[in-house]
């Protein structure tokens, strides 16, 4: 199995348009190692022929002129994206959507909560039914059912599972304040052929033990970067939301809870990898000491166009 990551970055991408923070004035003038990402997306195929695609980014248009694999290839109007699974209805996750109504109608898979959400406070499904129109595969994890294992068409060698994690709605959700199972979920994809596993979470606000399990023998996990502390978005003076306000848990842990750095040490999975990394965690400095420290745990930090093999 092969996967493509579109974009490494959180909301906003790095540099994002209107930001000075020390990250994205780097960035911008080159005077420190970080590379620029978008918004946050990847692509998985069985054959780097057909591809899923897991989250559309509005950076969309720009991820995909500049990946050849996901080029049309034959005929007049063509994409080797065949479907899209959706971890949230975030901005940032679900508003490339939208690029995509020139084609067929999308085969869309999402929890019923997602569904709700890009139907009411976000209501991109809706003014899509004016263009390419969605066929709705529903993943049935909501309620009780905090799993479910789903087939995807002309995807037969890879088996999904869409499990429910602890997260939060977006801000105009009907149930932003009232956390529902489905609101977020990661994604396990394993190769039948192989057994080898990719688990994908690009925003996760704990990991407990179901996690963790869930993470322990992974081919490789890809998950949340957002933050490297808790508050650094108020330290900085970038907005008053802490990272568990969000919905993220960060890399580095407090007295009462360990962070993200502190659950991959005590998972056995063979890479491990941070994803939707926001423009103000420093781990972005290839050069700095929060990047040495991951690099001395063996967790690496995703960037556009990195190519992973499973
Ligand atoms: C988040 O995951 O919290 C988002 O990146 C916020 C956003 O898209 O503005
Ligand atoms: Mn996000
Ligand atoms: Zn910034």
């Amino acid at each position: 199995m092969k996967v493509l990551v579109l974009g490494a970055g959180a909301g906003g991408g790095c540099p994002q348009w209107n930001c000075n923070c020390a990250m994205c004035a780097a960035t911008r003038e080159g005077s420190r190692l970080i590379r620029p990402r978008t918004q946050s997306s990847i692509a998985v195929s069985p054959d780097g022929q057909r591809w899923v695609l897991l989250n559309a980014s509005p950076d969309i248009g720009t991820q995909l002129r500049s990946q050849p694999a996901l080029h049309p290839k034959q005929g007049l109007r063509d994409s080797p994206i065949k479907a899209v699974v959706l971890m949230d209805a975030q901005i940032d996750h679900a508003t490339g959507l939208l690029s995509l109504r020139e084609g067929p109608p999308l085969e869309l898979y999402v929890t019923p909560c997602v569904f709700e959400d890009l139907t009411t406070g976000l209501p991109i499904l809706t003014v899509l039914e004016h263009y390419c129109g969605v066929r709705w595969h529903m993943l049935p994890v909501a309620g009780e059912q905090k799993l479910a294992e789903f087939a995807i068409d002309g995807f037969e060698t890879l088996r999904f599972r869409a499990i429910a994690i602890p997260g939060k709605a977006p801000p105009y959700s009907p149930h932003r304040h009232d956390p529902k199972v489905g609101d977020n979920i990661a994604l396990e994809i394993t190769d039948r052929a192989t057994g080898r596993r990719l688990f994908y979470a690009p925003g996760l606000a704990d990991v407990g033990p179901a996690e963790l399990e869930w993470m322990q023998d992974a081919a490789c996990v890809l998950v949340d970067g957002t933050f490297w502390t808790e508050d650094e978005m108020l330290k900085a003076g970038l907005g008053s939301k802490r990272a568990s306000d969000m919905g993220h848990l960060p890399q580095t842990g407090s007295a009462e809870r360990g962070g993200m750095m502190d659950a991959l040490d005590r998972t056995r999975a063979q890479r491990k990898l941070l994803i939707h990394i926001n423009n103000s965690n420093p781990i972005l400095d290839e050069h700095g000491p929060e990047r040495a420290e991951l690099s001395a745990r063996g967790i690496e930090v995703a960037h556009d166009g990195m190519e992973i093999e499973i």
